[in-house]
């Protein structure tokens, strides 16, 4: 039953929304456009406001929906030493599943939407406060990459001030697949051809 509810945390993140918003609505793959990402921000970037939101709310979607899974299956973790908190596992597999999706050839998104889900689940103060900074980030420098980035760190600080070793070592794996993830982005960075966003476009 264990094995079972880990593989469905997986399978859970590797549910492509923007893909599945793309094709069915817009008949577009988002990856052959933009930055290339399955994600929310080149959602926006590429269809527009309505979808970007859309997919971006069920990226997070499927991270709290990953930490609410060990709630419903009853498993023996009678062999898992005490810190280990099987939400946080769960929401780890979905992170994983959302950046290398079996149902999208293992081309998936950056991380960032899914595990804000897992905070939103398991801490929300955490997600709340995080939300708060990506939204100052962005307005600021109008980089949601950037802005991506800059909440991981904050994370971190957070999670340093606390006791909760799972959490703690969840946020670590976090960053690190974020980071990972924005490689070409944090070269663009560098070289100052990183896209903008326009926070007031009316159109679409
Ligand atoms: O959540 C992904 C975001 O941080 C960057 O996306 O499409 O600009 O590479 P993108």
């Amino acid at each position: 039953m264990l094995y079972l509810m880990l593989l469905l945390a997986y399978l859970l993140g590797s549910i492509p929304s923007g893909l599945i918003i793309g094709k069915v609505f817009y008949n577009t793959d988002i990856r052959e456009h933009g930055s290339g990402n399955l994600g929310g921000t080149n959602t926006f970037r590429t269809l527009g406001k309505k979808a970007g939101f859309v997919v971006t709310l069920l990226d997070i979607l499927k991270g709290t929906a990953a930490t609410i899974l060990p709630y419903i299956f009853t498993v023996n973790t009678t062999n898992w030493p005490d810190w280990v908190a099987l939400p946080l596992v769960c929401g780890l597999l979905a992170v994983v599943g959302h950046m290398y999706p079996v149902f999208a050839g293992f081309r998936g998104g950056k991380a960032v939407a899914t595990s804000g889900g897992i905070l939103l689940g398991y801490v929300p103060d955490l997600f709340l406060i995080l939300l708060v900074c990506f939204l100052i980030s962005l307005f600021t420098t109008r980089i949601v990459s950037l802005s991506s980035m800059i909440i991981s760190v904050v994370a971190i600080i957070y999670v340093m001030f606390t006791n909760d070793l799972s959490l703690q070592i969840l946020i670590i794996c976090l960053a690190i697949f974020i980071f990972y993830r924005h490689r070409a982005n944090i070269k663009r960075i560098i070289n100052k051809t990183e896209p903008k966003v326009n926070l007031f476009n009316k159109k679409k």
